[in-house]
């Protein structure tokens, strides 16, 4: 038997939910891509910590699945497994005196909305960004006015070898759009929070978004930022100089909004998109000497 095979036996004796060859596309912002071999949905952190033991015990490499608007998916069957927080166990939320303890699987924008509106500060620079809690922490997702990370106390995680363990914020060395939560899974969060005017974060979090709205192909199917701003640069700038706005493979086009996206017209496949992403990278290293380096990450 496959280790694919042997992990949903395992699973399926242990009454963890799971399902075999799932079609990622659907899952994800950028609609494109293949199957993979098995995609669960743990009822709790003990299933997800039974799902990461077996998975590395058999050698099976397991990658965990937000809201998929940060992610490019292969053509083809996929040698992965999947797990997505689903489950109302990882999307609970408590605010106690500014300190917000937030399940990993919760949506990032409606978390956002609460504490504005109970005048809690320090999550208003993330309005606008498509993410689960989670999701957003394993990239350390942030924008021009802030990061995730910054109003992180601990998170709670199950490891690589399926250990239930709380790191604080220094253990999970963040930098800019990375952590080292690659290869765990986080159960939940913990953030501490500043305090201000309902009624003046409202607005800061308006004009962010506003600001996206105008300046980002928001209502297009893409995968956010394809790459990471060069240190000092701005991939946008950099490929809109390089005189690729509006470039095309097939159904995948490089924004004409705004030049660090790809859009997916309708139909695009992953090797569509694939082709682009190296066309921009040449284009831009031929242009302007710099290297562009990916800001989404691929599967597999
Ligand atoms: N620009 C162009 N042409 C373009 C796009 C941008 O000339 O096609 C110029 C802009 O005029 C501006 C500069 O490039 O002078 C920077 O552009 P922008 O203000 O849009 O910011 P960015 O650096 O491209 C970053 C984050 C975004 C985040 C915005 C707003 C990265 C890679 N990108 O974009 O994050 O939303 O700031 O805070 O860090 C993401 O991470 O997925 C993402 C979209």
């Amino acid at each position: 038997m496959s280790p694919f095979g042997e992990l949903g036996r395992r699973l399926e004796k242990a009454g963890v939910p799971f399902r075999r060859d799932q079609p990622l596309a659907p899952l994800t912002w950028m609609g494109v891509g293949g199957r993979v071999a098995l995609l669960a949905e743990p009822r709790h952190a003990e299933d997800l910590a039974l799902l990461r033991r077996e998975a590395s015990g058999l050698g099976v490499r397991l990658e965990t699945l937000g809201v998929g608007a940060n992610v490019l998916v292969a053509e083809g069957e996929i040698p992965l497994a999947v797990v997505r927080l689903t489950a109302g166990a990882f999307q609970e939320v408590s605010i106690r005196e500014g300190q917000v303890e937030a399940g990993a699987g919760a949506s990032l924008e409606p978390l956002i909305r609460r504490t504005l509106a109970e005048g809690l500060a320090g999550l208003e620079g993330l309005v606008g960004i498509p993410a689960t809690v989670g999701g957003a922490l394993a990239m350390n997702a942030g924008s021009r006015h802030t990061e995730i990370s910054a109003s992180l106390v601990s998170v709670s995680v199950v490891d690589a070898l399926g250990e239930r363990k709380i790191l604080p914020k220094s253990m999970c060395r963040f930098g800019y759009r990375k952590s080292g939560l690659k290869g765990m899974t986080v159960i939940s969060a913990r953030f501490s929070l500043g305090s201000g005017d309902p009624e003046a974060l409202r607005e800061a979090a308006r004009a962010i978004k506003d600001e996206k709205a105008r300046t980002q192909p928001l209502g297009d199917s893409s995968a956010g930022c394809i790459f990471k701003n060069p240190p000092g640069k701005s991939a946008g700038q950099l490929i809109d100089a390089a005189g690729l706005k509006g470039a095309r493979e097939g159904q995948a086009q490089v924004s004409d909004r705004h030049a660090n996206f790809i859009v997916n017209l309708g139909g695009a496949t992953a090797d569509e998109v694939g082709r682009l992403i190296d066309r921009v990278r040449e284009g831009v290293r031929r242009a302007r000497g710099v290297e562009l380096e990916l800001e989404v990450v691929r599967w597999p």
